[in-house]
């Protein structure tokens, strides 16, 4: 049907008569001739068509906006003056001989170049949505993406395997997303949450190296960078450690900067690596964006014997923290941002937001503008000064609560703070966080959850290791995990895995899953670790964040083609919807919401 794609028609094809379909992007009158700018994934080209020839005319003066048609025509230079030096093809024209319309279009509910359509209504019409350029770049930068990925991981010797999407439960973290079956009354099948427990049965079965483009489903709040549905590049190895797993993944990802945005990771040195502990002290946060300079200061020490109780209780309490986040010239901030800061921290559980600004610090209490420099002794305040480095024209803001708090509320407004002021710097700064505690605890439901998912190994010697320090302090196990962190996203997460049938049972009995859930549940896993499983390892990219990062893009659903709201559900095809009681009663199901009613 075409010669050519629009966007390529340049001085190359002068005098030469060439055919490109298109939609019409614009279509202009001029007293007398027609201009139709025709758009395809590859760009537009401008056609002017003249009352010379009739009919073709008369046709080119019937079109529309969004109109599909095919032209032949004659490229020609464009007139001195009307050469546009920003468009590849803006140095010709096409003289129009022929033009079809292939289809008709009615009018569109928005102009493609309107940068002031909702989300909504750009979601609900997505495949006109997806004829905007930038929307074109961004598909087509994440097939890239995929396909560096794929091939750099084939010539590694991984092999892409498929695992089923009709499953049990795989616990990430988060609900499942059910299938009720037919054939079996009452009994569902579990949407994979990940394809966590295949790969490890694929490493049991040999394979060695695996990975899997994969669709992952998790019913959880969604944020911008989450959706209910989204792919993971999936990777299990066997007969390896953390050393190799973070090295292979390394220059697989060097090397995707490298040939999809000519971008260096820093090709001779290897990613830093920084420990939960010191990610949580010094940012506040296990996915710290290095790009940002602010860090937070300890300050424990330094103030238990102040008479402040805000500072001096979690101080004291080895589960509470002080810290300081100072802020390079922050003197300039005002009353209202401050309160806004303080409100801002209020989300996170921070009772409040104490401040120091250091107009003039060799001035002493005077010079320092305060609500709180009353409660401390000189030598206190000389000892906040000098650890957080301060100097004259900076803010120095506090936090004092329970270790959790504080840093939730610090880590959150050393973003906020970074951002607002400017000061987040260009570039790419990728991270290992290692050594994360096997375990937390869940206040609320009173019981130890996995901090990565169950099947990841401790950090113990043997099984008499494991249970001496679990005998001590669960909390304090470490786990064999590891996450990686580009530009305070976390974009891939993993670990090795327990192989012990024995040990795997001891995790779960932590967790609270006895032997016989255990059995129900993963039984299966308990059992294949019996039958000669081999050490192994991996890891998991969230390949919407990772492109969505690579694009530049400020939302997941900007890198999807067809993704989700907030609310879960997808505006162009009205899911979820209702289904007929027939099929309800094939699935023998009966909803609560149309038996029950409002008690449902
Ligand atoms: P994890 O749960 O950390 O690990 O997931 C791996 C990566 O997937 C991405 N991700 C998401 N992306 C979009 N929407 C979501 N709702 C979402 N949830 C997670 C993140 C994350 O780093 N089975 C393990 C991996 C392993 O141990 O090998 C797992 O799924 O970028
Ligand atoms: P108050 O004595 O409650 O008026 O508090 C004095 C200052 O301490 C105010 O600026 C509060 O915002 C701040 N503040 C109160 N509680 C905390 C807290 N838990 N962490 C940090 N600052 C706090």
């Amino acid at each position: 049907m075409r010669t050519h794609p629009c966007g390529v028609i340049t001085r190359d094809q002068l005098d030469t008569t060439v055919t490109f379909c298109g939609w019409v992007h614009r279509r202009r009158d001029h007293g007398g001739v027609i201009f139709i700018d025709l758009r395809d994934h590859t760009g537009l080209v401008q056609v002017v068509f003249d009352p010379d020839r009739a009919a073709t005319f008369a046709r080119a003066e019937d079109v529309r906006n969004e109109f599909v048609l095919r032209i032949t025509g004659k490229v020609r230079h464009r007139p001195p003056g009307t050469v546009n030096p920003d468009m590849t093809t803006g140095e010709v024209e096409v003289l129009g001989y022929e033009l079809e319309i292939l289809n008709r279009a009615a009018t569109p509910p928005f102009q493609l170049d309107d940068n002031n359509v909702s989300e909504e209504h750009r979601l609900r019409y997505r495949y006109i949505d997806m004829r905007r350029p930038e929307m074109q770049q961004r598909m087509r930068l994440r097939a890239r993406v995929v396909r560096q990925l794929r091939a750099a991981l084939d010539n590694d010797g991984f092999i892409e395997v498929d695992t089923p999407i009709l499953t049990r439960a795989t616990p990430e973290g988060a609900r499942d997303y059910l299938v009720p079956s037919r054939n079996h009354p009452g009994e569902f099948y579990a949407l994979p949450q990940s394809p966590q427990l295949f790969k490890q049965l694929l490493m049991m079965g040999g394979i060695d190296r695996y990975y899997q483009v994969a669709r992952c489903f998790r019913d959880e709040d969604l944020r911008a960078d989450r959706q209910p549905e989204f792919s993971q590049l999936d990777i299990e190895m066997s007969f390896i450690d953390e050393d190799t797993i973070m090295d292979t993944m390394e220059s697989m990802m060097k090397r995707l900067f490298r040939d999809v945005l000519d971008v260096d990771l820093g090709d001779s040195a290897a990613f830093p690596r920084m420990s939960y502990t010191d990610a949580m002290t010094n940012y506040g946060s296990d996915k710290p964006d290095l790009r940002n300079p602010l860090v937070l200061t300890e300050l424990s020490d330094l103030v238990q014997g102040v008479d402040f109780k805000v500072f001096a209780e979690p101080a004291q309490n080895p589960a509470g923290r002080v810290a300081a986040l100072r802020v390079p010239g922050g003197n300039s901030l005002t009353r209202k941002e401050i309160d806004g800061f303080t409100e801002f921290v209020g989300r996170y559980g921070a009772r409040g937001l104490a401040y120091i600004k250091c107009n003039d610090i060799a001035a002493g209490p005077p010079g320092l503008q305060s609500p709180i420099v009353k409660f401390f002794p000189a030598d206190v305040l000389a000892a906040i000064i000098e650890r957080t480095a301060a100097v004259d024209g900076d803010l120095i803001f506090f936090g004092a609560d329970k270790a959790a708090v504080v840093e939730a509320a610090l880590g959150a407004l050393r973003v906020e703070v970074g951002e607002r002021m400017g000061m987040v710097e260009d570039g790419w700064r990728p991270l290992w966080v290692v050594d994360f505690p096997m375990f937390e605890y869940d206040d609320r439901e009173k019981r130890w959850q996995a901090l990565h998912h169950p099947f990841t190994a401790p950090h113990v010697e043997s099984i008499e290791d494991w249970q001496k320090q679990l005998d001590e302090d669960p909390g304090r196990i470490l786990s064999r995990a590891y996450d990686l962190v580009l530009n305070g996203s976390e974009v891939g997460g993993g670990s090795i895995r327990i192989h012990s049938s024995e040990l795997q049972q001891k995790a779960l009995d932590v967790l609270g899953v006895d032997e016989q859930e255990a059995s129900d549940k993963f039984g299966f896993l308990l059992e294949a670790l019996k039958y000669g499983a081999p050490p192994h390892g991996g890891i998991a990219f969230g390949l919407d964040r990772l492109v969505m990062l690579m694009c530049g893009a400020d939302s997941i659903r900007d890198v999807m083609a067809f993704p989700k709201t907030q609310s879960a559900s997808c505006l162009l095809t009205s899911a979820p919807s209702a289904v007929s009681e027939r099929q309800l009663k094939d699935l023998h199901l009966r909803t609560r919401a149309r038996t029950t009613g409002s008690d449902a």
